[in-house]
């Protein structure tokens, strides 16, 4: 049965060891909770948009603003899904999935991060893989992106045993220094051969699909 009136709301991808669903309200207080106890070495800053420098509540406010943005601002153009993603019922982290015009160029864009006890244990590469099912088997996507500070060891083995290429670097600033950050693509091709037959997508109704696009 779906959603009577936001459909997006009923998916669920789900794999051996994760569910993925869409930020609501219980999934926003789980997900800020996780961000409290730590995503990263303060020292070192992952994030292009350095969110978890803000000191509380200005932090907790600015993701709630981001996530209730994300529906606010949903459009078949221009849409960013983010998941929180459930370990043994407990949230681990937070994986997200965007596009610009997807009907017509079938590409996505993914971030995601993990709450510091649940980093290392391969959880990274689960939640990747599961928005990656939704995108190319689900949505029929024809590349997916993304990018990563060249010193984020973690990020880029996700992204590299997933399969994808380099595509270029750019230097911005992080905080007040200069640091590189390197983009990669995986194309359609390339996933196929790793496509997991493990990984449902539920939820994926005709109605949803509309919502980006799609029939
Ligand atoms: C990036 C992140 C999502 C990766 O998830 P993870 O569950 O920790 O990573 P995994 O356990 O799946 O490990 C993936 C690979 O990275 C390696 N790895 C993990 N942590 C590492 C570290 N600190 N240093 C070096 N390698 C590391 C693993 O050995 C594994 O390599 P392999 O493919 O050779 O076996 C997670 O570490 C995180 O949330 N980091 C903080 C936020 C962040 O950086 N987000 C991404 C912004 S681009």
């Amino acid at each position: 049965m779906t959603h009577p009136h936001w459909p997006l709301w009923d998916l669920r991808i789900r794999t051996p060891r994760l569910e993925l669903r869409p930020v609501r309200e219980s999934e926003m207080a789980d997900l800020s909770e996780l961000i409290d106890g730590g995503i990263h070495d303060p020292a070192t800053m992952p994030f292009l948009i350095p969110f978890t420098d803000a000191p509380n509540p200005q932090r907790a406010h600015d993701s709630y603003r981001f996530w209730m943005g994300c529906w606010a601002g949903w459009s078949v153009e221009s849409w960013r899904l983010v998941l929180a993603a459930y370990s043994d019922g407990r949230c681990v982290g937070s994986q997200d999935v965007q596009a610009t015009d997807f009907p017509t160029l079938r590409t996505v864009t993914t971030g995601s991060w993990l709450g510091l006890p649940h980093q290392g244990h391969g959880l990274g590469r689960e939640m990747r893989a599961a928005v990656l099912q939704l995108a190319f088997e689900g949505l029929g996507a024809q590349r997916a992106a993304t990018e990563a500070f060249e010193d984020n060891v973690a990020s880029r083995r996700v992204t590299e045993s997933l399969g994808y290429h380099r595509n270029g670097s750019e230097v911005v600033r992080r905080r007040d220094g200069r640091a590189m950050v390197l983009r990669y693509v995986l194309e359609r091709d390339d996933w196929e051969p790793r496509r997991r037959d493990d990984i449902a997508l539920d939820g994926l109704s005709a109605e949803a699909l509309d919502m980006f696009g799609l029939s």
